[in-house]
């Protein structure tokens, strides 16, 4: 890491965000990057909710909004307007608790503009989220508490800085003890040429800075988090010709993923039964792309995922059984490269089942 490499990126994509952008249509090669209907009505009712003018401001690539969230609390990294902060405000109750860290003065300003107006929809008696200042790279600096959160999020922000490590480490020193990180972020099929890491608007549009499956796996595993699991990717198309020339031939993709941190001590393989409790969910509950866990079935899972589903906010929803007999695992043996998400991609693809990109922009050049 270079500091002066950090400063300098923070400060262009504190401009970028704060002045360039006065709403999501401002944004060069992400013009359709918000969902509108899921399947779950308690979810849509929530998002029907938030402000129209804090929804103009969302700049996220994913879905972040994960199961059992009731009475959680909640950390979003790079929160910006507060679009995924009041959703989850709302899924929480009034009992959980949000907070939206970010560095941008504008961007907080939009988000503490409309709390007022969210806690009132909601019809709570006093807010449950709120916004604060700082860097995600150092979290604790900005006085938010060690082993306190059950849950951070992110949506499409990590990218934007060079020090990932550091802020995978603030991360795992805010989260309680299997709580879980579940971000979504832009991925590259490469390392990317040097030169990009010196555009202030590659940056800003999320390439410059983006994930190498590589990097991530080794960064989880030196923090102490779980392997990433990956719950969904979609291609990211590169519009602009200007673009293009910058970023040659490398792919990108926009990937979820959850990671937890981890107990000292994993267990052994071990049987899981999904009770169908998670609201929402009573038939089955999808906890990534490997493992489905429809209700009542009995399902042999590897030591690690056992340890997340026994030390996690997951546990009231599963018996967790004696040992497996069987030496491997639903979903495959956890060493496969089947999280990584261009090879997820290229498995859909064969498939016939390419998920629709995360961008549909049709911008001109
Ligand atoms: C692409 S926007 C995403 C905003 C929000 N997550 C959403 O989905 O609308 C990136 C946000 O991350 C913030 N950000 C970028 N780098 C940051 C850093 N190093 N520390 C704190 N905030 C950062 C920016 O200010 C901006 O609000």
């Amino acid at each position: 890491m270079i500091d002066a490499e950090s400063d300098s990126v923070r400060d262009s994509v504190k401009d970028y965000y704060g002045k360039v952008l006065q709403s999501r249509d401002d944004l060069q090669n992400w013009a359709c990057v918000s969902r509108s209907k899921t399947s779950l009505k308690h979810i849509d009712d929530a998002m029907a909710l938030v402000h129209p003018d804090v929804e103009a401001r969302y700049y996220g690539c994913g879905w972040v909004i994960p199961d059992v969230l009731e009475n959680m609390k909640i950390l979003d990294l790079g929160s910006g307007s507060g679009r995924d902060c009041f959703i989850l405000s709302k899924l929480a109750g009034e009992t959980g608790h949000v907070i939206g860290l970010d560095m941008t003065d504008e961007q907080l300003d939009m988000a503490k503009k409309y709390i007022e107006y969210h806690t009132t929809t909601f019809g709570y008696k006093k807010p449950n989220v709120n916004f604060v200042k700082g860097f995600i790279e150092k979290i604790t600096d900005a006085g938010l508490s060690e082993d306190f959160f059950d849950i951070v999020i992110s949506n499409c922000v990590l990218n934007m800085t060079p020090d990932k490590r550091a802020v995978f480490q603030e991360t795992s020193k805010v989260l309680k003890v299997g709580g879980e990180l579940y971000f979504s972020d832009v991925f590259c099929d490469r390392v990317l040429d040097p030169e990009v890491r010196k555009h202030a608007v590659m940056w800003g549009e999320g390439f410059a800075g983006a994930f190498n499956w590589d990097t991530l796996v080794a960064l989880s595993e030196e923090t102490g988090f779980s392997r990433p699991r990956l719950t969904n990717a979609k291609p990211v198309i590169i519009e602009k010709d200007e673009f293009k020339k910058i970023l040659g031939d490398a792919k990108f993709c926009a990937a979820t993923y959850r990671l937890f941190k981890m107990p000292t001590k994993t267990m052994e393989p071990t049987n899981v039964v999904y009770n169908g409790r998670i609201t929402g969910k009573p038939k089955a509950l999808v906890f990534d792309h490997r493992h489905t866990f429809k209700t009542q079935d009995i399902v042999s899972v590897d030591g690690e995922l056992a340890t997340i589903l026994s030390s996690s906010r997951f546990c009231d929803a599963f018996d967790i059984q004696p040992p497996a007999t069987r030496p491997c695992c639903t979903g495959g043996c956890p060493d496969t490269r089947s999280n990584d998400p261009f090879e997820f991609l290229v498995k859909r693809e064969a498939e016939g089942n390419l998920p629709e990109p995360a961008c549909c922009g049709k911008k001109s050049d």
